[in-house]
């Protein structure tokens, strides 16, 4: 579809019910600094994060997704990021295990969460990986970034575990070291991404592979706009992307701007703090 097309008669959308994992900021702090926007001497408001994160839980409920929660432990801040914990499909669950000892005790919590809600189909990892931060779904396919954090060969290790096509996307600005910092999946074949996110090569592919996407502005990619969630009609996005949740609308979809600025002090918004379970 043209732009011009798509721009007056945008398609109908849809919302399909989700269901998310989360897991309470009950422990998140800024304490230690494995991203460019975690500054350890900069005061986290441990009360506002908590209230930011329940609004958050509340949009999903009222939007009729249902919610669960895995329980936050101790010593790990950044747990709240469930997004990172695993990546699911088709009720088949490829854990994580991540880049910095800081966060790698997540990776087997996580794990024991799908087990003991009785998950069958469950992977631990050989390759380093961080879950949906690197891995998102889009129709038929994953795209799979690397560049920081997921090593490349975890990419082939996942191709083989779910069977699906796993498209490899090269990260080159280490402010958008996890691919859902720098892309977000709006339906089954649409998306939105910052070009300068990612590497010559990657950009060509996404050009192919999406002609017609939504291209963030420097400005919307820095206030974590495309750390966004789709059901295929709301997304939920940080509400100071403005930029595109006016491209957004254009295209039939419905904008829901929210505040996370607390989690922004970690480098995470509202999809680093979902897990999609897609079963
Ligand atoms: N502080 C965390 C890290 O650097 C933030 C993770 C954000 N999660 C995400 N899915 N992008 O690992």
């Amino acid at each position: 579809m043209s732009d011009a097309l798509s721009a007056t008669t945008p398609r109908i959308r849809t919302a399909i019910p989700r269901r998310f994992l989360m897991c309470p900021p009950t422990y998140f702090e800024v304490s230690y600094s494995i991203n460019p926007w975690m500054d350890p001497k900069r005061p986290v408001d441990a009360g506002l994060a908590e209230r930011q994160w329940r609004n958050l839980r509340s949009l999903y409920r009222d939007l009729g997704h249902e919610v669960l929660e895995v329980a936050p432990l101790p010593g790990l801040p950044d747990m709240v990021f469930a997004a990172n914990g695993a990546t699911v499909r088709d009720g088949m669950v490829f854990g994580s295990r991540f880049r910095h000892m800081e966060r790698t005790a997540e990776g087997p919590a996580y794990l024991a969460w799908f087990r003991a809600q009785g998950y069958a189909d469950v992977h631990w990892p050989e390759h380093i990986n961080e879950g949906e931060g690197d891995y998102l779904a889009v129709g038929d396919r994953l795209l799979a970034g690397t560049g920081f954090r997921t090593d490349p060969r975890s990419h082939a290790e996942a191709q083989e575990f779910f069977g699906v096509p796993v498209t490899g996307l090269r990260l080159v600005d280490p402010s958008y070291y996890h691919l859902d910092t720098a892309l977000a999946v709006l339906s089954d074949d649409e998306v939105m991404y910052y070009p300068a996110a990612f590497s010559e090569g990657s950009r060509a592919v996404l050009r192919r592979m999406f002609p017609d996407a939504i291209l963030a502005t420097a400005e919307d990619a820095a206030v974590f706009g495309l750390n966004a969630l789709s059901d295929g009609r709301h997304v939920v996005l940080p509400e100071a992307a403005t930029g595109l949740a006016k491209q957004l609308a254009e295209r039939g979809f419905e904008p829901i701007g929210i505040r996370l600025d607390e989690l922004l002090k970690a480098g995470g918004s509202a999809k680093c703090c979902t897990l999609e379970l897609r079963d």
